[in-house]
């Protein structure tokens, strides 16, 4: 994986921001396993519950586009290591428990976790399959 790519997409996406309540700039890129690139940004709207994080943008694009499995999701935002909130972790979880989650502030400059770090003991799909 590219690693750094993936970031430069996540950057390219923070452009987008519409950010004018909290101007707090997110970007997101998320890799699929077919090797496709999905960027997105946070997207906040004045009457503020519909507000969504800049992770479930990209996110959303590719599962809207056919894609049902990711492998790594780059955040980057106006905070040192911006990290992705808990209800997006939870919609990763949903088409990644395997993927890796990069924490960016530049290029150069991040880290890697695998969701299961992130997001330990999780409940998904597989649990529902369970209940017949
Ligand atoms: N935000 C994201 O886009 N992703 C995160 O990981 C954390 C928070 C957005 C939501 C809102 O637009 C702004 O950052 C402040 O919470």
């Amino acid at each position: 994986m590219d690693e750094k790519n993936l970031i430069r997409k996540a950057l390219e996406g923070q452009k987008n921001a519409y950010v004018p309540y909290s101007k707090f700039r997110v970007g997101a890129a998320v890799l699929t396993e077919d090797g496709e690139i999905f960027s997105g940004c946070n997207i906040e709207i004045s009457s503020y519950s519909p507000t969504i994080c800049a992770e479930r943008t990209a996110i959303f694009k590719a599962i809207s586009e056919g894609n049902r499995r990711i492998k790594a999701v780059a955040v980057v935002g106006d905070s040192d290591f911006t990290y992705p909130c808990g209800v997006c972790r939870q919609v990763i979880r949903e088409f990644g428990k395997d993927a890796i989650i990069i924490i960016a502030n530049s290029e150069e400059d991040y880290k890697k976790y695998k969701l299961e770090e992130l997001l330990p003991h999780s409940f998904g799909p597989e649990d529902l399959k369970e209940n017949k």
